[in-house]
């Protein structure tokens, strides 16, 4: 049987889309397996929850690089190079990456944004979705290139907004399919690989 493929999972808060994905690497059939969870904050909340399922969890901290964000990405590529990662799964990494991380990774780095991309890359999405009056929302998994949230797109998953909705019933419906639509990609996106 082939090897599992080596993905880490770059976070910098609560780490639910890790967790999803850590969950569906528990099974044999799963063609990936979660190497490392790497944190850019020690409050990370998903480190404890990594460790608790005996999956190494790393801090790179970055405010100790101050503007350098090159020389931050330099020590996170170098300890995934260590340990032989192959795939890097963003999960809620909340830094923009420099050219650097993005062109050593190029095909082989992949995100997960709360918005039916193209519509609203950046921050706020759900809020957005509904001051613009969209009936459905929902979330994508793209390969990372230069441009934030850009990349070719590889899977979304949809919701409806309902009447009354604010953003966080929203974010909380749309969540549920992130948690569903990212292993289900990554899995894909490994077997073709
Ligand atoms: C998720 O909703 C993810 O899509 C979003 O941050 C949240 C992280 O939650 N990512 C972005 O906005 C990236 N542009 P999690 O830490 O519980 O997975």
């Amino acid at each position: 049987m082939k090897a599992k493929t080596k993905v880490a999972a770059l976070i910098s808060g609560r780490g639910s889309n890790m967790e999803a994905l850590v969950r569906a690497a528990q099974d044999p059939a799963c063609p990936f397996e979660i190497a490392l969870v790497l944190a850019n904050k020690a409050d990370a909340g998903g480190l404890a929850t990594a460790e608790a399922a005996g999956i190494e969890a790393l801090c790179v901290p970055s405010k100790p690089f101050g503007k350098d964000r090159e020389a931050h990405e330099r020590a996170v590529d170098a300890a995934l190079r260590e340990r032989g990662v192959e795939v890097i799964a963003l999960a809620g990494y909340m830094r923009i990456l420099t050219p650097f991380l993005v062109d050593a990774w190029e095909g082989r780095m992949l995100n997960i944004h709360p918005s039916l991309l193209p519509k609203y890359p950046g921050l706020d999405t759900h809020a957005r979705a509904i001051a613009a009056g969209d009936t459905e929302a929902g979330c994508t998994v793209h390969l990372v290139t230069a441009g934030v949230d850009e990349g070719p797109i590889l899977g979304q998953a949809r919701v409806a907004i309902e009447a009354g909705d604010d953003d966080h019933a929203l974010a909380a419906r749309v969540l549920k399919e992130e948690h569903r639509l990212y292993p289900a990609v990554l899995a894909e996106f490994v077997r073709g690989l």
